[in-house]
């Protein structure tokens, strides 16, 4: 049905001549777009590539899988260092939804080194790492299928085509091999860092992948959905956003949730799930589900993103779906950016493949997926020794940190008992004397509560979040 220009052999040919035209005008007028390389086998593109000429940003496709084209797009951080002994770290970004585009959100809309009216942005995480932004899973932002059949079912899946994805970056590039890649995590990325943790490791151990895993760190993230669906009613009841009326209509939603978990139903525990965010929402008069101190498309990135609720079907959940479209006060539209100056500048997204096309149909294909616990994920990683940290904003409600706390309580790993027994310290910004947060680290487990903070963590308390990563990268550049 959709038909991509690299499809067969012959368009290929005619868009490589395309582009290799385009790059010749291009190169004349325009100094920083310089490179572009293709690899050929067997008469296929497996990956395409181009970048600045001063080598601080590339990004490029790579076919995952066959007719499965993945895009990632990399800086190079100003502030890198060459110090063996203190090597400089990459930091990949996991965007949630699921659908949700890495490249678009997690880069414009909260880290990276431009906002989205193209403005630079004075907190972003580029001052403590290099950042690799990537369009996951395929069908994702600019990555696309070409048979709606090669979307991933399951976060396993996901996790294997990332894999192959940091195969082909890292295994012909030396330097990036000696930089400790941090899986950073928001929201339903959190289920992939986990699966992509366990899977690189395993690539690393066969010695089909080079690279040296520094750690994992879970934002605001959906590791265990039936902690979060059991968390959202009394925590709203708490502050006031629910009475005990909507209390126990919630929680009679939550008990059939529970059952169908109980018994594998994870299609139907999906639907029920999206029910009781109806409920919610008509018995909060429509809470923000990134953060409860706000109405439902108040919060400026939730409105952008096409994060967890965003993403379900329409039909189901209308209501909602169109009071984030109508809401007033929407500012820089990432939609159009992405289609528009963002494409111009990249110069290989195919004609044909629209930035978020696809994404709607990548939650689709992981409803079946998308209520099943990750725990088990966690305990294998702390198990193998890599760091874990958590991260969690206050305010939120989807990735509530009530739920957050339950599922660390289901961890079966032997520290946890001293972890939870020792204090927190508490955290503070810059000048501030307010306190921004908490911490406490035991082993190689972290975690760091971020007061007056939503989902979205990094947009909500920039000054702390990059105080944090600065300390779980262990970036030799203190900006403060
Ligand atoms: C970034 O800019 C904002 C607004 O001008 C300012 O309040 C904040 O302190 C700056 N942050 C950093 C890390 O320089
Ligand atoms: C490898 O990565 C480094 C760091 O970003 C970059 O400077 C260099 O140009 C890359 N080398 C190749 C061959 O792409
Ligand atoms: C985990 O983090 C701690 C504290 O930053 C560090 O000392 C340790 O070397 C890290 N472990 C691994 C395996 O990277």
């Amino acid at each position: 049905m959709i038909h991509y220009i690299f499809s067969t052999s012959e368009k290929c040919d005619s868009f490589i001549f395309f582009k290799m035209g385009k790059f010749h005008f291009v190169a004349l007028f325009i100094v920083s777009f310089v490179f572009m390389f293709l690899t050929l086998f067997n008469g296929e593109i497996l990956v395409m590539a181009a970048g600045t000429s001063d080598g601080s940003e590339s990004w490029g496709y790579v076919e995952v899988r066959p007719k499965a084209h993945m895009f990632w797009w990399y800086y190079k951080s100003p502030y890198r260092t060459k110090d063996p002994n203190n090597p400089w770290p990459i930091i990949l970004w996991l965007q949630g939804g699921p659908g949700a585009s890495g490249v678009g959100t997690g880069n414009f809309e909260e880290v990276g080194p431009l906002d989205s009216f193209l403005k630079p942005r004075n907190s972003t995480w580029l001052t403590k790492a290099d950042l690799l932004f990537v369009d996951n899973p395929v069908g994702t932002g600019y990555s696309f299928v070409e048979d709606e059949e090669l979307l991933v079912k399951t976060d396993e899946e996901a996790a294997t085509d990332l894999t192959t994805l940091l195969i082909e970056i890292f295994n012909r590039n030396e330097t990036l091999q000696k930089s400790p890649l941090y899986i950073v995590a928001e929201s339903y990325g959190g289920k992939y860092a986990v699966t992509l943790g366990l899977s690189a490791l395993k690539a690393i151990q066969d010695k089909k992948l080079k690279l040296i895993l520094g750690g994992i760190a879970l934002g605001d993230s959906w590791i265990s959905p039936e902690d979060f669906v059991v968390s959202w009613a009394p925590l709203l009841k708490y502050v006031s956003r629910i009475d005990d009326n909507g209390l126990a209509e919630a929680n009679s939603l939550v008990d059939k949730i529970k059952q169908q978990i109980a018994a594998g139903k994870w299609k139907a525990a999906t639907d029920t799930w999206g029910d009781l965010e109806g409920v919610i929402s008509t018995n909060t008069n429509s809470v923000d589900f990134y953060n409860f101190l706000l109405d439902s498309g108040m919060d400026p990135v939730s409105m952008i993103a096409t994060e967890l609720v965003r993403q379900t079907p329409r039909k189901r959940y209308s209501r909602y779906l169109d009071s984030l479209r109508t809401s007033p006060g929407e500012n820089g539209d990432l939609g159009l950016l992405m289609n528009g100056a963002i494409r111009k500048k990249l110069g290989i997204i195919p004609d044909n493949v629209e930035w978020g096309g696809q994404s709607g149909l990548v939650f689709t294909y992981l409803e079946g997926d998308f209520m099943k616990p990750r725990i088990n994920e966690v305990d294998e990683l702390l198990n193998k020794g890599v760091n874990v940290t958590i991260y969690n904003g206050q305010l939120d409600v989807i990735c509530a940190t009530k739920g957050t706390e339950a599922w660390v309580e289901k961890l079966k790993w032997e520290g946890l008992k001293t972890f939870l027994s020792i204090d927190r310290i508490p955290l503070y910004c810059g000048d501030g004397k307010i306190t921004k947060g908490f911490t406490k680290s035991y082993r190689n487990l972290h975690f760091y509560w971020i007061l007056e903070a939503g989902h979205f963590v990094p947009v909500d308390q920039p000054c702390i979040a990059l105080d944090m990563v600065g300390s779980i990268t262990r970036s030799s550049i203190s900006t403060r």
